[in-house]
């Protein structure tokens, strides 16, 4: 077993600096390189993070030719992927932020040289890793779901935030579904099963104040349809500056309501003929998915992973063929 796991960074901005802050105080990790295109935040983030023996690099490759790592982070941009090869062709285990990838042809050729070589992968989906998550699959098992609600209703990122200039951009970030509410898609999966085919529609031309570049919905709503039998609708706005949206995933079946609520998906679980449960979200959840991701590593045991590549691949499956669906207005099989 390695006692300490020697990670290196790829990609230095906002959610980088979320997993680093649990890194830091993760006494079997060991920050030893930090990679971004923008060298300066590289730099900046390794002088904050790293130690005196930390390198920083602008290109992945040779960070991965010039430090011996054990694992690495991938934590770049949707439009960005296909770096994650450098670390499988050296056989280092890698976390990949999601969405894992914008285009499903790169996706899949990683997924099939993650698999050839058994590689130890995990995927940011870290709603996974949540308490009331874990209980509601349990629960679900047995009383199975029949209607999903839930999306992500907010506004842009600030013009000032590093991500807005790729968000804003429909070929960078993939819009809003895919960037954002993956995160709901890929609850539906875990916690409901496999969805079948979708259904999208798109609302645009109504955020105002927006650049020129701005190009993703601002609104958009997706049917499903289980594998189970099961439907949902999941919607998305960045166009709601009013407020009173948010985070929201509400599940019902025939003897549970589980009513998902904020970023931290805290859960009001009601059942039949019982009290009302009331379960609040991890705040530390980024420590809770890191602490899991270093573990296995150390133990070479996949097992404490929630989400690994191939995983990540099938959620990436539903929110391109939603966006499809947007384009084409007609309803687009998954699987
Ligand atoms: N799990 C979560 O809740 C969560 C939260 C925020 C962001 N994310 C995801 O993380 C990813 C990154 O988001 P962010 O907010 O950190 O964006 P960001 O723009 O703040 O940071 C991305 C960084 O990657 C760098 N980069 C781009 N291409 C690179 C390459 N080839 N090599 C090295 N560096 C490269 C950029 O220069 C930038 O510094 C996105 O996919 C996003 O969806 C996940």
């Amino acid at each position: 077993m390695v006692d300490k796991v020697r990670v290196g960074f790829v990609g230095c901005g906002g959610i980088a600096r979320q997993h680093l802050k649990s890194l830091v105080k993760n006494p079997h990790a060991e920050l030893a390189s930090f990679c971004d295109i923008n060298i300066e935040r590289a730099r900046i983030t390794a002088e904050k993070y790293g130690s005196e023996s930390s390198l920083t690099f602008d290109d992945a490759e040779e960070m991965f030719d010039s430090v011996r790592l054990d694992a690495a982070y991938f934590c770049i941009p949707p439009y960005a992927h296909g770096v994650e090869m450098e670390a499988v062709k050296r056989d280092i285990p890698f976390f990949v932020e999601k969405p894992v990838n914008l285009y499903l042809d790169q996706a899949e050729r990683i997924m099939r040289a993650v698999e050839e070589r058994k590689l130890l992968t995990s995927v940011g989906y870290m709603n996974r890793y949540r308490r009331g998550v874990q209980l509601v699959r349990e629960v679900l098992r047995e009383d199975p779901p029949i209607l999903i609600l839930g999306g992500w209703i907010g506004r842009p990122p600030s013009p000032e935030a590093p991500i807005f200039k790729w968000w804003i951009r429909k070929e960078k970030s993939g819009g809003q579904f895919h960037e954002q509410v993956t995160h709901t898609v890929d609850l539906v999966r875990f916690i409901c099963g496999e969805i079948s085919e979708v259904q999208a529609y798109p609302a645009r031309g109504f955020n105002r104040g927006m650049p020129p570049t701005y190009n993703i919905e601002d609104a958009s709503v997706v049917n499903l349809k289980l594998e189970n039998g099961a439907i949902g609708n999941l919607w998305a706005s960045c166009s709601s500056l009013g407020g009173g949206g948010g985070v929201s995933l509400n599940i019902y079946s025939n003897r549970t309501t589980a009513l998902f609520k904020g970023w931290d998906h805290s859960l009001r679980l009601l059942r039949a003929g019982e009290e009302p449960e009331d379960i609040p979200g991890e705040p530390n959840i980024f420590e809770i998915e890191d602490e899991a991701f270093i573990e296995a590593v150390r133990e070479g045991d996949p097992s404490r992973v929630m989400c690994q590549y191939a995983d990540g691949v099938e959620t990436l499956r539903v929110t391109l063929a939603a966006n499809l669906s947007m384009e084409t207005g007609k309803p687009v099989k998954v699987r």
